[in-house]
């Protein structure tokens, strides 16, 4: 299927800068339809949920129409997505209201922190998956000897936001269901790069970030509704005490969630196609992880042919995401170049701190990373190329 990249770049107002955006892994651009749905929802009126007059019933219909649209987008229940200010935020609060003290929680050190430390820091039990350095894979073997009958929870990230890699989170999810453990994936990296189905992976919990995909600043945890009935986070007395809106404590960012609404609308409208918006969502979504690879083979292929160039992990199945040093210069030289020619790319650990320290590169700045996401074109590629081509090798 052809990818209509020229229309999916002119959507996104900030693109037209000149920039080449190669950070969309640290978060994306917006596009105008989303930036209008938030601009028109603060125009028309909205108030606090739950009134009588009619900005507040807008606002009703905000939240619930957001919570329809993050469903769509990873195959869940809109009755089990929760909303707050971004993952982080989110996963710490699961984190103390699912494991204590005396329960054993199986992490690995291929996650973000944000799907580690919350953890460790309940006072559980914690065993580490390791990933295996040289291809940057999380091998699935491991899990058969770290799970067992005391195993509270599995938290696993479905994609590495340095890496790229996608470890098999259903094989994973499976050993840990099969103990009777619960599941927490972080997709936080991974929605944005592919069609997402909750069921398929066995996340009992799947944690994303809007601002990843095209929308504003909020983060959702996607549940099955039954299950979040059995959890009870701390709460205000006077909050709701319903599912999902016990586990989102004050007030919601109202207007934004119009714009995660409007995300996921544009995300469903990336390539051609007809169906419902969930259809529609995983034929674009397919496509632009097509459409990523296929620029992604020529940057690994580009960096490759550079002697100089270390490039972390070869995992087989990848999101586009590099992430590489250069010998005699630190991450920051190489990103600050990079950025002199208006290419935009990060440098450093990215919160991937168990894994650069495994690694063995945190000390001396970690690496540059430098991803592609759906509105990445092929002169991005090129100018990434001749960037990193550009610098000046040895010391002056
Ligand atoms: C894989 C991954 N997990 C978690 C997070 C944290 O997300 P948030 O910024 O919504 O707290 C990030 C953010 O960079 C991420 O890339």
């Amino acid at each position: 299927m052809r990818f209509p990249i020229e229309e999916v770049r002119a959507a996104y107002p900030a693109l037209s800068d000149g920039y080449a955006y190669l950070d969309g892994a640290a978060g994306t651009q917006t596009p105008a339809p989303v930036i209008e749905a938030i601009a028109r929802a603060y125009r028309e009126g909205i108030g606090n949920v739950g009134g009588a007059f009619p900005a507040s019933r807008r606002s009703d219909a905000i939240v619930a129409g957001a919570r329809r649209a993050v469903a769509d987008l990873v195959g869940g229940d809109p009755r089990g997505v929760i909303f707050g200010p971004n993952m982080t935020t989110l996963t710490y609060r699961l984190s103390r209201a699912l494991v204590g003290p005396g329960d054993e929680v199986v992490l690995s050190r291929l996650d973000h922190d944000a799907n580690v430390r919350p953890w460790v820091q309940t006072g559980a039990t914690i065993r580490w998956a390791e990933v295996d350095t040289v291809t940057g894979e999380l091998p699935v073997e491991q899990y058969g000897e770290l799970i067992g009958p005391r195993t509270k929870l599995v938290a696993v990230t479905a994609a590495s936001n340095v890496l790229g890699t996608r470890p098999d989170v259903a094989a994973i999810t499976d050993l840990a269901h099969r103990a009777g453990a619960l599941t927490y994936v972080d997709g936080v990296h991974a929605t944005a790069h592919g069609p997402v189905d909750v069921r398929e992976l066995g996340a009992d919990f799947y944690a994303t970030s809007a601002y990843k995909w095209s929308g504003p600043h909020i983060g959702a945890v996607v549940a099955d509704p039954e299950l979040l009935e059995t959890v009870r986070p701390d709460k205000l007395a006077s909050s709701p005490d319903d599912i999902p809106e016990r586990f989102e404590t004050g007030t919601a960012a109202i207007a934004d969630l119009a714009g995660v609404t409007a995300a996921v609308d544009h995300l469903a409208g990336l390539a051609e196609g007809n169906g419902t918006r969930r259809e529609r969502l995983l034929a674009s979504m397919a496509a632009a992880e097509a459409h990523e690879l296929a620029l992604f083979d020529v940057l690994i292929e580009g960096l490759q042919t550079m002697p100089d160039v270390t490039l972390y992990g070869k995992p087989a199945r990848r999101t586009a995401t590099a992430y590489f040093t250069v010998a005699g210069r630190t991450p920051r030289e190489v990103a600050e170049h990079l950025a002199g020619l208006g290419v935009n790319v990060w440098n450093g650990h990215n919160y991937a701190w168990e894994l650069t320290g495994a690694l063995g590169i945190r000390e001396a700045g970690s690496a540059v990373r430098a991803g592609l996401v759906h509105y990445n074109d092929a002169s991005d590629v090129q100018r990434l190329l001749e960037g990193v081509r550009s610098i000046p090798r040895g010391r002056p």
